[in-house]
């Protein structure tokens, strides 16, 4: 399973990546406004650190701008994933996109069948938004399942990008459903590695370390 790192900010990202914990990063227009960067500026030094795909969305609503903006957004780097919303217009500029070899990260997923137009349009990534799902009383794992089960059943190659992200269980959910890839904050993935008895073993270890007068250099 991919982790892809939901953030703009360079010195979380730099070191997430130390740990070799990232195999790309996801970026939105919230994102970089609080990050308070060029979009263009920030987006290239994402790419100059990360090797994965970095996604980079567009502003404009309608097709021909949309593709308009994803070709200058992947003259940034190779490794740029254009992202689109999942409308009307960002499905039609999903497929020029994608056909000329662009990858594209589909955004703004809430349904399954929104997900199957994304595949079908060429989508190298479907994210469908899981917290956002779970905010007004529904199931965004339910969404995942369908969309699993949906690719499964005829082969389509588009990823999975479990998105909306907000706990540790959901990125246990998305591994258990076969979610391909995760983006989530930097605090959710660095929340992974702890638990109480580890915290609580460790402290014993230590004690008795330092009562055994234990050096190692
Ligand atoms: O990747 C999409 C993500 O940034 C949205 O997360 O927490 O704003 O719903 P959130």
């Amino acid at each position: 399973m991919k982790f892809f790192v939901d953030t703009a900010e360079i010195d979380a990202i730099k070191e997430l990546n130390d740990t070799g914990m990232v195999d790309g990063v996801t970026t939105n227009p919230s994102l970089i406004k609080k990050s308070g960067r060029d979009i263009l500026e920030v987006t290239r030094e994402i790419c100059s650190i990360v090797d994965g795909p970095v996604s980079a969305e567009v502003v404009a609503l309608n097709a021909d701008d949309m593709i308009a903006e994803g070709r200058e957004l992947a003259k940034i780097a190779e490794n740029i994933a254009v992202k689109l919303p999942l409308t009307w217009d960002g499905l039609k500029a999903c497929k020029v996109l994608s056909s000329e070899g662009k990858m594209v990260n589909v955004t703004l997923c809430f349904s399954a069948n929104q997900a199957l137009l994304a595949a079908k349009a060429g989508a190298t990534f479907i994210s469908p938004f899981i917290g956002r799902l779970d905010d007004i009383n529904l199931d965004g794992m339910e969404l995942i399942e369908d969309i699993r089960t949906i690719y499964d059943n005829f082969g389509f190659k588009t990823e999975i990008l479990a998105a909306s992200i907000r706990s540790v269980n959901h990125v246990l959910d998305s591994a258990r459903i076969g979610a391909d890839v995760i983006t989530a904050p930097p605090e959710v993935i660095k929340k992974l590695a702890s638990h109480p008895l580890t915290d609580a073993g460790l402290a014993t270890f230590m004690k008795d370390a330092e009562a055994a007068g234990i050096k190692i250099v």
